[in-house]
C-alpha cells in the first residue's frame, strides 16, 4: 500500500452512498460497468452532463450502461446541456456516439423526470453526511446544485472527482479536460467547502488499458463482461489506428476515480490548496495547486494600483490531490470486476 500523507479514511465496510455524474464517454461507461458490479457502493443515482458528447447522448449511453448492467433500480437524472458560462466543446476522442462507435440497442428505459441538480438536492438531503458524489465529467451539475441549494456544502459526504493536474493538461498544456469544459463549474466545486479528492492526470495517466487487460475482459460471461470487452477492444483498436500520441492506450481516468472512492490505498493523497484558473486565455481550466509556494496573484499591471498580493495569507488545505498511483491494485479490482471474477 502506497504511505499517505495525510490522516485518510482507509478502505470502509458499510454499504456507501454515492451519485454518479458522468458524461459518457468510454471511460465513463467502463467506470459506470466498475461500480455497478462494486458491492462497497450504494449507486442512489447517475446524473448525466454534457461534456465529451452532448447531453442528449451522454443521458441515453448512462442509461443503456443501466440495462446492460441489470440495474435498472438506480435512476438516471438529465443535467446540464453546457456549461457555466461558456460554449460547450465537446471531446474527439469518444466517437460521435461517446462510445468510439460501438452501438448498443437504444434504451428501453427513460431518464426520471428531474433535472441533475434537484435529484442531487433530494437524495443529498434526505441522508445529510451520507452521500457521497464521484463526479468523472465536467462539475457543471455538481455546482448549479451547489449554487441553488448552498446548505447542501455542509451535507455532501465528500467528492471526489477526476479532472485536473498538476503536470500539465491533455486539453491544453495548463488545462484537463473535464476542467477545461467548465472551469468556472470547477471553481465553485473547489470553493464549495465539501471535503473535495482530486483524481487528476498526475496519477490516472499511469493507468494505461491494455491488450492483456483487454483479453481478461473478454474472458467473462455475462452482459456486463460482453459489452465492457466490446468497449475496451474497440477503444484500443481506434488507438492505435488513429495514432492517439504518447500513450499506447487510453488512460483508464474515469474508473481510477471510482477505485480510490473503493480504496484509498490506490492512490497516495497530499493536501493542497487548489484554485482553478478562469481568467487566463491560455490557461482556463488549468488547476493551481499550492502546498509549499504561496499562491499570488499576477503581478500588478503598472497602470493599475492595486498591489500583488498572497491569494491566501495561510495556507489551508481544502482538496487532497491523488499524487502516485499503484496501477496494479487498481487494475487488478477494475479488472476482476469487469471480467465478473469479483
Ligand atoms: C477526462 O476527460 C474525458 O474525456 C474522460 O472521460 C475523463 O473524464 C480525462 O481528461
Ligand atoms: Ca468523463
Amino acid at each position: 500500500m502506497l504511505p499517505q500523507d495525510t490522516d485518510l479514511p482507509g478502505p470502509e465496510t458499510a454499504l456507501r452512498k454515492v451519485i454518479i455524474d458522468t458524461d459518457p464517454g468510454v471511460d465513463d461507461a467502463l467506470a459506470l460497468l466498475f461500480a455497478m458490479r462494486s458491492p462497497e457502493l450504494k449507486i442512489e443515482a447517475i446524473t448525466a452532463v454534457a461534456g465529451n458528447v452532448p447531453l442528449d447522448l451522454t443521458v441515453s449511453n448512462a442509461l443503456r450502461m443501466v440495462e446492460i448492467a441489470g440495474r435498472t433500480d438506480i435512476p438516471v437524472a438529465a443535467g446540464a446541456r453546457a456549461p457555466l458560462r461558456r460554449r460547450l466543446v465537446t471531446a474527439t476522442s469518444h466517437g460521435m456516439n461517446g462510445l468510439g462507435g460501438i452501438e448498443f440497442p437504444a434504451p428501453e428505459i427513460k431518464p426520471v423526470d428531474e433535472p441533475a441538480a434537484d435529484a442531487i438536492e433530494r437524495i443529498v438531503s434526505r441522508s445529510p453526511g451520507e452521500v457521497s458524489i464521484i463526479a468523472v465529467g465536467p462539475l457543471t451539475n455538481v455546482a448549479t446544485a451547489l449554487q441553488a441549494y448552498p446548505w447542501l456544502a455542509k451535507q455532501i459526504r465528500e467528492i471526489v472527482l477526476m479532472g485536473g493536474s498538476l503536470s500539465g493538461g491533455n486539453m491544453t498544456p495548463a488545462a484537463e479536460f473535464n476542467i477545461y469544459v467548465d472551469p468556472e463549474g470547477a471553481s465553485v466545486v473547489f470553493r464549495s467547502g465539501v471535503r473535495v479528492t482530486m483524481v487528476g492526470l498526475d496519477v490516472t495517466r499511469k493507468c494505461i488499458l491494455t491488450d492483456n487487460h483487454v483479453r481478461e475482459i473478454e474472458a467473462g460471461s455475462d452482459a456486463l463482461s460482453h459489452a465492457a470487452a466490446r468497449i475496451a477492444r474497440n477503444d484500443l483498436e481506434r488507438w492505435r489506428q488513429t495514432g492517439q500520441t504518447g500513450s499506447p492506450g487510453r488512460a483508464m481516468h474515469d474508473p481510477l476515480a471510482v477505485a480510490t472512492f473503493i480504496d484509498r490505498g490506490v492512490v497516495r493523497l497530499r493536501e493542497y490548496f487548489v484554485a482553478v484558473e478562469t481568467q487566463g486565455a491560455l490557461t482556463a481550466g488549468e488547476t493551481v495547486g499550492y502546498s509549499e509556494v504561496p499562491l499570488r496573484q499576477s503581478a500588478p499591471l503598472k497602470d493599475l494600483s492595486t498591489l500583488s498580493e498572497a491569494a491566501s495569507a495561510t495556507f489551508v488545505p481544502i482538496t487532497r490531490v491523488a499524487v502516485e498511483v499503484d496501477p496494479a491494485r487498481f487494475f487488478k479490482m477494475f479488472i476482476a470486476r469487469l471480467a465478473g471474477r469479483a
